[in-house]
């Protein structure tokens, strides 16, 4: 067992820009990570014995590893410590952040990205560091498909498909987004289930549906990579509709993606596992007017620019 943390680790958000649930049922799917989104600093604690403490305020997160049965935040970072042999004791760690949490962005890979840095260094093998996630991210979600690890650890923009190889993509020109989170929270493993249940239900048209998502993440790639960023919001239109049609939306996420393009998106969509959460807008040009209407509705949209 390491009994020494390093001082400081990061760990990229990440938004998913095509693809989510249908990466479940083995369909390709493309993301950004948010670079340096979660900061996690560690101090050794006067009483060696103690268990770890981790806080971050922006999350409202204050807990120490004695509630492991208790608390499922402190369960997935006891056991991301625990499989890299980290220390159970006599650290603080605390966490600042850019992003909100339990909104499709990513907050809970980051979080067992950047945990499993403190304990395997900043320049541990990013494999290393993504199979740590997992461990956590199973207690978080169940089953995910892996995406939101890879691209904490990794950033950039990725293309993923469970089972193979991570493919970094490279994009033509950087993209400009515009992230509404919409204020609601809601679990990830319930939104898989939806999918789940309507494949069960639909097997010929939900599986359909699945497919076509992933076409649209293949399409989606090569506007990505040529920088063909109006047809790449028609493609964002239409896989948000397709996630409506998996049940996977909410009344809330469909009218801030139409107002996203009321007011000049080239297309929007919800991103990450949906219900609540986050939509992003694709731009080009002034995004004055979005970005006041979504203001105006007492939200705070967040310009974004994806590079590679
Ligand atoms: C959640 O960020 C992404 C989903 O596709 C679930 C997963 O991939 O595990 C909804």
């Amino acid at each position: 067992m390491t009994l020494a943390l390093h001082e400081r680790a990061t760990a990229c958000a990440k938004i998913i820009l095509l693809g989510e649930h249908a990466v479940v049922h083995g369909q390709p799917a493309i993301a950004a990570g948010l670079p340096d989104a979660l900061t996690l600093v560690a101090a050794p604690l006067p009483d060696r014995t103690a268990p770890v403490r981790v806080a971050i305020p922006a999350w409202d997160l204050d807990f120490t590893l004695a509630e492991v049965g208790t608390h499922p935040v402190a369960r997935a970072c006891g056991d991301v410590l625990a499989h890299c042999d980290g220390p159970l004791t006599g650290w603080r760690i605390d966490g600042a952040t850019s992003i909100v949490a339990r909104a499709g962005l990513g907050s809970s890979a980051a979080i067992t990205c950047a945990l499993a840095r403190l304990v395997l260094g900043t320049d541990a093998p990013t494999d290393a560091v993504v199979d740590a996630s997992m461990v956590g991210e199973r207690v978080f979600h169940g089953t995910p498909s892996g995406i939101d690890s890879e691209v904490a650890a990794r950033g950039g923009v990725i293309r993923f498909v469970r089972g193979e190889a991570v493919q970094p993509i490279a994009l033509g020109k950087p993209l400009r987004l515009v992230v509404v989170p919409s204020g609601v929270a809601r679990s990830t493993a319930d939104q898989v289930a939806k999918v789940h249940r309507a494949i069960e239900r639909w097997p010929v048209v939900a599986r359909n549906l699945v497919e076509t998502a992933g076409r649209i993440a293949n399409a989606g790639q090569q506007c990505l990579e040529r920088g063909e960023h109006d047809r790449f919001g028609e493609l964002a239109d239409m896989a948000h509709g397709v996630l409506c049609s998996l049940g996977v939306s909410s009344s809330t996420l469909d009218e801030l993606c139409a107002v996203a393009r009321r007011h000049g998106a080239l297309g929007a969509k919800m991103t990450g596992a949906g219900g609540g959460g986050c939509i992003f807008a694709v731009v080009d040009g002034d995004t004055t007017a979005l970005v006041d209407a979504f203001a105006a509705r007492g939200l705070a949209p967040m310009r974004v620019e994806v590079s590679t």
